[in-house]
């Protein structure tokens, strides 16, 4: 058949890490070793009371049927508002200030069609996860990019977006903990974002699916924090990171129940709602979620601790990142981005992702993921460490 696909398929680029996933299975077919950093998920199992409620939940024929809330069964929302009064300390209506969802990419998707016609801007940090960028573009609008540089500690400079823009905008893109850069915002940050939406009459979408994967004791904020962010703001939770999760697709937003309605006016006409045994099992691993978070973070941040030492003895000038299981390493002198990760992989079976791939701003950087599927992470580190000092040597930066 040679039927052409819609032009909104067209204009998008190959999803980036798909690109990765055949140039890697490429050299495993030559026989090659790879030490892979490349895609962000974690490589550690779903925690047993999660897989326990689930089979329960799963054999309870009630969970069967679609969700005819549409919005969540209540005890997941319920179990999502007291998550978010303890992690936050933020009151959240369970009736209408939250929406269950199939992984928080469903939702992100989902809420610029909820928004945004032909000619609307959205204001999409660049480098970025690619969705909210992809999204804009399938529903005719424009996204306005915002640099993430390293002298802003990788917050959009929320002044230099010029006032015919900002008029035009409704939706503004937010991610922290950030991927790709790992960076995290500040409540003062957050604070300024709020009096800027409530100024220029846009919705800020912050994306917190990395919110709980942080070191050194460090807790993310929400940004329903700040006052008067309910009135517009949305916030995209997510149990993939947290929980090691990713294959469920289950998450949920939260902000004001006008944005909220929105977003499930989408939904119901897209998709019947997350299968309840998966809700039931949400609310399990919520209920476990203090002594569960403090063993995840543990292993991630013994991770990142090895990968930032192993760097910075080859004077790769790197820092530990807050947050995230990412680390945004700068590429050495000679390289753009691009050129970088391939030597990486080529010379040394080292397996990172280049900046671009996050957008035109990421040139100039690599992300390592410490989602590690080797057996042996800290072996893995130290192995990609000594391959790079190798095969690599006299790197300047
Ligand atoms: C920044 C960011 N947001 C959202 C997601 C989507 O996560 P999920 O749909 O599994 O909740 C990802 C996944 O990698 C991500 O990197």
């Amino acid at each position: 058949m040679n039927l052409p696909r819609a032009q909104r398929l067209q204009r998008i680029p190959p999803y980036p890490f798909r690109e990765v996933a055949m140039l890697k299975s490429k050299l495993l077919t030559e026989g090659r070793q790879v030490l892979d950093f490349g895609i962000g998920d974690p490589d550690m199992p779903t925690p047993g009371f999660v897989v326990d409620a689930l089979g329960e939940a799963a054999r309870d024929p009630v969970t069967h049927q679609y969700d005819e809330s549409g919005y969540g069964i209540p005890s997941y929302k319920e179990a999502i508002a007291r998550f978010m009064g303890r992690r936050f300390g933020v009151r959240i209506d369970p009736d209408t200030e939250i929406q269950s969802c199939i992984g928080s990419k469903e939702a992100l998707a989902h809420i610029v069609w909820a928004y945004i016609d032909p000619g609307d801007v959205v204001l999409v940090p660049d480098p970025a996860y690619s969705v909210y960028k992809v999204q804009t573009m399938w529903c005719g609008g424009a996204a306005f990019p915002m640099p993430l540089d390293p002298a802003g500690g990788f917050l959009p400079d929320l002044e230099a977006i010029p006032i015919s823009v900002r008029k035009q905008a409704k939706l503004l893109f937010l991610n922290y903990p950030n991927n790709p850069t790992g960076a995290v915002a500040q409540k003062d940050f957050f604070a300024e974002a709020v009096e800027f939406a409530r100024k220029w009459n846009l919705i800020i979408c912050q994306d917190a699916a990395y919110c709980e994967v942080a070191y050194d004791g460090f807790e993310p904020p929400s940004i329903l924090e700040i006052e008067g962010a309910k009135e517009c703001c949305i916030e995209f939770h997510s149990f993939s990171k947290t929980f090691n999760m990713t294959g469920w697709r289950v998450g949920w937003a939260v902000g004001g129940r006008e944005i909220v309605d929105a977003l499930s006016v989408v939904k119901s006409n897209v998709d019947s709602g997350t299968f309840m045994a998966i809700q039931r099992a949400g609310i399990a691993a919520l209920e476990h979620y203090d002594e569960w978070v403090s063993w995840v973070r543990a292993q991630y941040q013994e991770r990142r601790d090895a990968l930032v030492a192993g760097l910075q003895s080859l004077a790769w000038p790197v820092q530990p990142p807050k947050a995230t299981f990412y680390l945004w390493a700068p590429v050495p002198r000679g390289y753009t981005s691009i050129d970088f990760a391939k030597a990486l992989l080529q010379e040394a079976g080292v397996l990172t992702i280049a900046g671009t791939a996050y957008g035109d701003c990421g040139e100039g950087f690599v992300r390592w993921s410490l989602t590690i599927q080797a057996e042996d992470k800290l072996g893995t580190i130290e192995r990609a460490v000594e391959a790079i000092k190798t095969n690599l040597p006299g790197l300047s930066w």
